[in-house]
């Protein structure tokens, strides 16, 4: 595994981590194989959001690392909030009591990171910051950052909230490439010249804010993932040759293409099956040159001017 500094912190990350979105289909034995895993390969980084299974994938994550007999410092632990049933609150209130029902669940008393989850637009930004100011006094948060959102949400927050926010979560994989794509197709009448984030990734490199990948292998949750799937054929044919020539998988590719953009991106692989996080986890060993990198872009459906 290879690491990197996340953000501008001095938080030594590994380049892929675990997102446990769907940990809580898990056994408790499943949970903990999995978990394992990742410690295994070097992956000592995991995702969570209080909504994930409706809290139980945190429950189980806790209950997992209890179980291992883990110290707290061999992981760094990464938790969401700010979606609730059919709204989004970033209110101070909403904040405070959500992170501690998170670390209930995780049966911890901090955590390394919390992420707003998605934009509340009715959020004051000052009112964030206190929420902030707040946990940090009271030890139960060590950083922060921001999910899906553009270079002036992340502004408006840092004109009231002084220490850096270091990560931006986003969407981002071979097949779901728009901030990618407004960057080659600057000023053109084209569907891809469209920016529809304000710049966010050069935005990010500029300010050394940590864009996590989220879904890098899925086109939705009804097409599942893009390997195998009809609708990429040339895709999947590029990727099975890049695999062939380079002694991995395809998923390692796929994972490789995302590492090898100089945002240093960090990747949240959403696997829960351990042979599969093996496979991928190769990826950091992976090299892909320029021109191979720009033929799996076109190989996705991309098109360059
Ligand atoms: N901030 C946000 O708004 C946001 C939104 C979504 C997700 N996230 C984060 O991102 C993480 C990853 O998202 P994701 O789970 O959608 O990402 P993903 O890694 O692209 O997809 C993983 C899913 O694809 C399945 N899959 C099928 N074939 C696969 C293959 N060959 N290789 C790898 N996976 C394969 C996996 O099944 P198996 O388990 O059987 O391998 C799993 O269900 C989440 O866990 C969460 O932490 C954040």
């Amino acid at each position: 595994m290879k690491y990197m500094r996340l953000g501008q912190s001095d938080l030594l990350v590994p380049r892929l981590a675990l997102g446990c979105m769907r940990m809580s289909a898990l056994s408790l034995t499943e949970a903990k194989q999995v978990i394992q895993q990742c410690l295994d390969l070097g992956i000592n980084f995991f995702d969570h959001a209080d909504i994930y299974g409706k809290g139980q994938s945190e429950r189980i994550f806790g209950q997992a690392i209890k179980e291992l007999g883990l110290e707290r410092e061999q992981v760094i632990i990464q938790s969401k909030c700010g979606i609730r049933p059919g709204f989004f609150d970033f209110s101070k209130e909403h904040i405070l009591a959500a992170v501690d029902g998170i670390l209930e669940r995780l049966q911890t008393d901090y955590l390394d990171l919390l992420v707003l989850h998605r934009p509340d637009t009715l959020w004051e930004p000052e009112e964030v910051a206190a929420a902030f100011s707040s946990l940090k006094e009271q030890g139960k948060v060590r950083h922060f950052g921001l999910s899906n959102v553009n270079r002036y949400q992340m502004e408006l927050l840092q004109a009231y909230w002084q220490e850096p926010l270091l990560v931006n979560q986003l969407q981002v994989s071979l097949v779901h490439t728009p901030m990618i794509d407004a960057g080659l197709q600057v000023n053109m009448l084209t569907e891809g010249g469209l920016n529809r984030d304000g710049g966010i990734l050069d935005y990010c490199r500029l300010r050394g804010v940590t864009i996590q990948a989220w879904s890098p292998f899925m086109i939705d949750l009804a097409q599942g993932t893009f390997f195998d799937h009809p609708d990429y054929p040339e895709l999947n044919h590029v990727l099975a040759e890049l695999a062939d020539s380079k002694g991995v998988s395809v998923e390692a590719i796929a994972t490789a293409f995302l590492l090898r953009h100089p945002a240093q991106m960090q990747v949240l692989v959403g696997s829960m099956n351990p042979d599969r996080l093996q496979k991928i986890a190769a990826a950091s060993q992976v090299e892909l040159s320029r021109q191979e990198w720009y033929r799996l872009y076109l190989s996705a459906g991309k098109e360059l001017p």
